[in-house]
């Protein structure tokens, strides 16, 4: 049993799901009649995304992105790569960013300019989970829904992995060491 492999329950899945449910009113009060695209960054995000739409009562349109971050120090010495582009353009249109976590922040601040960049309405940031004691140095990047905030701990489940797994587990768990020790 893949649950064996944890070592603690963080959040639970009735946490996730009634956060999830707070924060798809959110964005059903301030989207109304906006129309926005939710951007799924894969493959964390997959879970959660899911969970989200189903719950927002005002029309969206849905689009999937796969990208990677690399450098260090600055966000401005970093680099976005995409893996896997949106289907449409976003130009004119209202933007959110669905995501599993953020933790230097680097590949999101980066795919935000870079939706800025290709003439979006707005662009919002939608995430799970943030670990601010991660964040790059002097970052400012504004969560604007926020499911929770964690600790610096390695976290996996609900879409985040460790080597690929755990990311079918429907809760936020903390992997026993000895499962990355070996
Ligand atoms: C994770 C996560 C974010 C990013 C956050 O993705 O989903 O995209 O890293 O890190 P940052 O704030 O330091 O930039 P990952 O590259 O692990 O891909 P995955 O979602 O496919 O697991």
């Amino acid at each position: 049993m893949i649950r064996d492999d944890i070592a603690r329950v963080l959040i639970s899945e009735e946490q996730i799901q009634r956060r999830i449910s707070e924060l798809a009113a959110q964005i059903t009060e301030d989207y109304r009649d906006k129309e926005p695209i939710l951007v799924c960054i894969l493959k964390g995000a997959v879970l959660f995304y899911s969970d989200l739409t189903r719950r927002i009562d005002t029309h969206i349109s849905m689009d999937f992105m796969s990208v990677s971050s690399y450098g260090d120090g600055t966000v401005s010495s970093g680099k976005l790569t995409i893996r896997q582009d949106l289907s449409k353009s976003v130009e004119g249109r209202h933007v959110i960013i669905v995501e599993d976590i953020v933790d230097s922040g680097r590949t999101l601040s980066l795919l935000k300019a870079h939706l800025a960049e290709k003439q979006a309405a707005s662009v919002r940031i939608c995430s799970l989970l943030d670990k601010p004691s991660r964040r790059l140095e002097g970052l400012d990047l504004p969560i604007d829904y926020k499911g929770f905030q964690v600790e610096n701990e390695f976290v996996v489940g609900y879409g985040l992995d460790y080597a690929e797994r755990y990311r079918n587990l429907p809760y936020v768990g903390v992997l026993k060491s000895e499962v990355y020790e070996n």
